[in-house]
């Protein structure tokens, strides 16, 4: 059926099908369908970051920006939601085109530079939702808000979504506002990392609860890098790491016609990418924080191999464009089957 849709959807331009299909689900759940077409997953309980998901496989974040799908998407089954990147004002991102698909390589690039309808609108969409999952809202900053006072940013935005989410995330490694990934490192990442846990302090104090945080980085690290990033992370007391978001390197998708795009390269190409950047997470940080990882999950398989290279919880993104919503109980299959063995 999803093969079919897609066949479709792939003749339109790649924005034009994500709205359409969105709209489409949004349909098909006021209608009560969806239940009905999309097999959910088994149960497969994990407790992370002090929280309770139904199942380890969730929605990575940028498919849903503005939180205006939650309760369709929440609908097909994701044991975990993740909605943004919002930053503090709306903006509008950069000029289209801005995403486009890589069939042969079950991949995207995008450059979509956080478009986004903004805090207050995000926390109208996210206080009248249904969807009664495990929602992670992620934040950024504007483009037009200078690296020196990112932090300002991300105080803001971690102060706004606090009382609405389970856990936030703090995105520092988008390809596609200008410096942002240089917060990955030395003192700019030692500061950010004290300002969240400072902030996260304020909030927990105002509200009476506690709300983990993660911060989000990029597949294109050095070794060097990594262990930087872990031992800053088991110094700061974050809740956990999301590994990895898109690549800026093309090395796998040489020679064809959208490889020269800028932007970020999702998909298959970066499954191993971002599985090595797991992997060196794990062997360095060991069980003292949770890694969630995202990065090229198409099928069962994949979604296993980010488990078994440490991670405890999984995000799709790009595999649910080229196989469907599907993917989320093969993937939940998958891993149940490894918990066996
Ligand atoms: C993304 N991703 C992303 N990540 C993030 O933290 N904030 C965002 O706003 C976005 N936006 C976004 C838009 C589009 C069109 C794509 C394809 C991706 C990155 C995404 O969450 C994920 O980390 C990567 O895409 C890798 O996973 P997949 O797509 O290979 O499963």
């Amino acid at each position: 059926m999803y093969q079919l849709m897609q066949k479709f959807l792939f003749r339109l331009p790649p924005e034009a099908a994500h709205d359409l299909t969105l709209a489409g689900l949004d349909l098909g759940h006021k209608l009560g369908l969806l239940g009905k077409i999309v097999a959910r997953p088994v149960d497969l309980p994990v407790r992370v970051m002090g929280l309770d998901f139904p199942n380890p496989v969730g929605l990575a974040a940028g498919l849903d920006k503005n939180a205006d799908h939650l309760d369709a998407l929440g609908a097909l089954g994701f044991g975990f939601i993740e909605v943004g990147t919002v930053t503090p004002v709306a903006q509008y991102g950069n000029p289209k085109p801005r995403m486009f698909r890589l069939p042969e390589h079950q991949a995207i690039i995008n450059r979509m530079g956080f478009n986004n309808h903004g805090l207050e609108h995000l926390l109208d969409r996210v206080s009248h939702r249904r969807y009664p999952g495990i929602l992670g809202i992620n934040v950024g900053k504007n483009k037009a808000t200078p690296n020196e006072a990112s932090e300002h940013d991300y105080r803001k935005g971690i102060a706004a979504v606090y009382p609405h989410a389970d856990y936030v995330t703090v995105n520092v490694s988008s390809p596609n506002t200008p410096g942002l990934r240089d917060l990955q490192f030395g003192d700019s990442l030692k500061g950010l990392m004290h300002a969240i846990k400072d902030e996260q302090a304020r909030c927990q104090k105002d509200t009476g609860r506690y709300v983990p945080v993660a911060i989000k980085i990029a597949p294109d690290l050095e070794d060097e890098g990594i262990r930087f990033i872990a031992s800053a992370l088991k110094e700061s007391g974050l809740d956990g790491v999301i590994a990895t978001n898109t690549t800026i390197s093309r090395n796998a998708v040489a020679g064809h016609k959208h490889a020269e795009e800028t932007g970020g390269l999702s998909g298959l190409p970066i499954r191993d990418p971002s599985t090595r950047v797991i992997k060196a997470l794990y062997s360095e940080l060991g069980e003292a924080l949770p890694i969630i990882g995202v990065g090229g999950v198409t099928d069962g398989n994949s979604a296993a191999e980010k488990i078994r290279a440490g991670a405890k919880l999984v995000q799709l993104y790009t595999g649910l464009i080229y196989r469907g919503p599907g993917l989320i109980s093969e993937s939940v299959e998958a891993i149940r089957e490894l918990r066996q063995h």
